[in-house]
């Protein structure tokens, strides 16, 4: 049964190799101050840099460069981002480049003008906004997150070894993105399958959740099947377009709350790769899959009868004479196949993980208790030592 829910998604997307040409008329909606923020580089060797600052000087906007936002944007990046938005009055955040970017542009849009401290109050308190929200806009170049049509913001503190992302409402989701296939075709494999597999992850940690069947999760089976698919052509052939835009597309699907909708969500997998981030700096997807075997083979009995839906629906597995255990661990084990086959980090050790680390990544660990069961912080130290 589907529970009882509200849905609206504020972000306005445009997608297609032609598509960056509609940040025209999207700069046409906002003041003169723009504040460009990217990467540590990509956009400059790749040309998207001259495309985008091409439009934003035909369209008469003054532009304030913040460069170098890092994978794994910091808690110091984002008061430098602050600063830069406040002095020069910006009216809107351009954010070029991945989920990173993406990510500090709505977290510096919620932090210029508060008046706490930003960490503190959006990520150790978790409260709302209560001020002035600078208005983002996005030209995704790495696809992944889903960052370009929803809320969250993951920002890390290192000296607090913590990894933390903040969800926020409707006003701060990107007032519109442009998701252009082609600017990704320059992603090394390495990002570009972890970007892959944190799609993946995002559609499983919210199928593996509730007793019930519903809409979403035939809605995930069919973003899990297209993913699949598409990224055996993707590793094959980086340029495949029909390949790389499915990918694009179903990452926007698989994380713009929609898939959540009416029902509960586990997102342990994320919570546990995003303490390993908070250690490691490692790239966002590899925290997940270096994990994920661990931790679905630790939770399968607790929901098998979904482990068996996932074999059956998206694996192919052939149930014939098959219990129920031996069903749900095929389909793990395709998985887990198909994560192999895609070049996946299949280890923490290999992210730099030592042993004396384990207690506390499980500490920075946040417990969620929708899943099909709730773990203790020892029951995450022993999957983090199968990960190892
Ligand atoms: O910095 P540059 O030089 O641009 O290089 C980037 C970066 O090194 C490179 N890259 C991006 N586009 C490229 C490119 N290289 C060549 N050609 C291109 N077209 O890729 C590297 C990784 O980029 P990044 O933005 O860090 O990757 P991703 O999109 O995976 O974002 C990861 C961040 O998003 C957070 C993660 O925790 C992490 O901090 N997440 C955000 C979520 C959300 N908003 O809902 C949910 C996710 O679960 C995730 O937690
Ligand atoms: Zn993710």
């Amino acid at each position: 049964m589907l529970g009882n829910f509200s849905y609206s998604n504020p972000t306005r997307l445009y997608f297609g190799d032609d598509s960056l040409f509609n940040l025209n008329a999207e700069l046409a909606k906002y003041g003169k101050n723009v504040m460009l923020c990217y990467g540590g580089g990509s956009i400059k060797t790749n040309g998207i840099y001259e495309q985008v600052t091409a439009i934003l000087e035909a369209n008469g906007k003054t532009v304030f460069e913040d460069a170098g936002v890092m994978p794994n944007p910091t808690v110091g990046k984002l008061y430098e981002g602050c600063k830069i938005a406040k002095e020069n009055k910006v009216d809107l955040i351009l954010a070029v480049g991945g989920g990173s970017v993406c990510d500090y542009a709505k977290a510096v849009s919620v932090s210029a003008y508060c008046e706490d401290d930003p960490w503190e109050k959006y990520y150790l308190r978790m409260e709302d906004v209560d001020n002035r929200i600078i208005p983002v806009g996005c030209v995704l170049t790495m696809v992944g997150t889903g960052s370009e049509m929803n809320g969250g913001a993951v920002i890390t503190n290192h000296e607090q070894k913590l990894k933390i992302g903040h969800v926020f409402g409707d006003a701060v989701f990107p007032k519109f993105a442009v998701l252009n296939p082609t600017f990704t075709y320059t992603l090394p494999k390495y990002q570009m399958v972890a970007g892959i597999y944190d799609i993946f992850n995002h559609i499983t940690e919210q199928y593996f959740s509730g007793v019930d069947d519903n809409t979403s999760d035939y809605i995930a089976e069919g973003l899990m099947k297209s993913l699949i698919h598409a990224s055996r052509i993707a590793v094959q052939n980086p340029t495949d377009y029909e390949a790389r835009s499915n990918i694009m597309w179903t990452a926007t699907w698989a994380l713009n709350t929609l898939i959540a909708k009416g029902k509960s969500t586990d997102w342990m997998v994320h919570m546990i790769g995003q303490s390993v981030g908070a250690y490691t700096d490692a790239t966002h997807g590899m925290t997940l899959s270096a994990v994920s075997m661990a931790y679905y083979r630790t939770i399968c009995p607790y929901g098998l009868h979904k482990f068996v839906r996932f074999a059956t629906n998206v694996w192919d597995v052939d149930t014939n004479g098959k219990t129920g255990q031996q069903i749900a661990a095929e389909g793990l084990s395709r998985m887990e196949a198909w994560m192999r086959e895609l070049g996946l980090v299949m280890n923490i050790k290999d992210l730099g993980v030592t042993e004396d680390m384990l207690a506390g990544i499980a500490k920075g660990a946040f417990i969620m208790d929708a899943g099909y069961k709730t773990l203790s912080k020892d029951e995450i130290v022993d999957i983090l030592k199968k990960s190892m």
